[in-house]
């Protein structure tokens, strides 16, 4: 076996191509496999001369080298080809396509500001359960049995056992907390909550509200009023203005509605604040020194005041959105425009 031999079997290798597997397979044959023409080059070694084995086999081992080499090159050449063919021409090194983002939720953003806001100055968090017992929706917040308060708000109850209701408000969740912690208590209560309304533009049967509870000793009115205005002007801005109107709740005493000025009219009247400039964004109260004594807090040593509010009329006012039902459509061309509260 010739050195000459090498050279051509070489060179060949050098020019070898492969468009296909085919062709690959061919090649492999050719200058890969036992049986290929190296594999016979390296076969014809019993028959060289002692002297000459060594610079023999050397030749024979970069022939193996190169065909090896080569035959990496032509894989990848054809798997770059075929990619083509399939319309995937892959290339690494461009920079990768945008992955569309998805925006937060309105009410999920309004709901993490309100919470921000409030445990800013102080407040915890509490959750608990969506259906909810008798006892901590009404009864220990001092709604008397059969008494016509309970028809403020229309309840759903589980048809086979009218103890346990949807909670109609998250005050169920401030029993929950004086029941088992000691004064003081500031807590915040976000959640859903269930009533049996009309679906409209300013009512849904499921909302979302947020309440919050102080009790401590020398609670006053005023500290109320304080801490909501305080909400109002961080939530809407420094010039919104806030309004306090008498109200009745079983489980506040005095109690009042709270109003803000309508941030989408300005205060001239829209079908939001239905033509008179202010918008209630929930209600509040001393908490009743009942409800202090069924949750096994001394009403003598505490006071305390609560206030809850609905989030969605809180989103409706701040991103100046008319219709309350557009939160649960999920119509993307509504939800896209959140996406900078990302
Ligand atoms: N729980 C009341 C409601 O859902 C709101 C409220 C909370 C009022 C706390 C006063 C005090 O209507």
């Amino acid at each position: 076996m010739s050195s000459d031999k090498i050279d051509q079997i070489s060179k060949e290798i050098e020019s070898a191509s492969a468009s296909n597997k085919e062709e690959l397979e061919a090649y492999r044959m050719r200058y890969i496999s036992k049986k290929s023409v190296v594999g016979e080059l390296f076969a014809a070694m019993k028959d060289i001369a002692a002297e000459e084995k060594k610079s023999y086999g050397q030749q024979v081992n970069e022939v193996k080298q190169l065909a090896a080499a080569k035959f990496k090159e032509l894989i990848d050449q054809v798997n770059q080809q075929e990619n083509q063919n399939r319309g995937l021409d892959i290339d690494l090194t461009l920079p990768p396509t945008q992955v569309p983002l998805g925006g937060i939720h309105p009410l999920t953003a309004t709901r993490h500001r309100i919470i921000e806001i409030f445990e800013r100055i102080g407040f915890n968090l509490s959750e608990g359960p969506e259906i909810e017992d008798d006892w901590h929706n009404f009864t220990a917040l001092n709604f008397p049995e059969n008494h016509p308060a309970r028809e403020m708000q229309d309840t759903f109850f589980i048809e086979k056992n009218p103890d346990i209701t949807l909670r109609t408000h998250t005050s169920s969740v401030q029993v929950r907390v004086m029941e088992s912690e000691k004064p003081p208590i500031r807590t915040l209560s976000p959640g859903r909550v269930f009533r049996n309304e009309a679906i409209s533009a300013r009512a849904h049967c499921i909302f979302h509200q947020v309440e919050g509870l102080y009790v401590d000793e020398n609670v006053s009115f005023a500290d109320l009023k304080q801490t909501l205005y305080h909400f109002a002007k961080e939530m809407f801005g420094q010039n919104t203005k806030i309004r306090f109107r008498p109200s009745y709740f079983p489980f506040t005493e005095p109690s009042a509605e709270i109003d803000i000025s309508c941030l989408i009219c300005g205060g001239e009247g829209c079908n939001i604040c239905k033509g008179t400039g202010w918008v209630e964004i929930g209600g509040s109260g001393m908490v009743d020194p009942n409800v202090l004594e069924n949750c096994g807090i001394d009403s003598q040593k505490y006071t305390g005041f609560a206030f809850g509010m609905g989030i969605e009329r809180i989103a409706m006012l701040k991103y100046q959105i008319n219709d309350l039902r557009l939160f649960t459509e999920n119509d993307i061309r509504f939800l896209k425009q959140f996406r900078p509260l990302l």
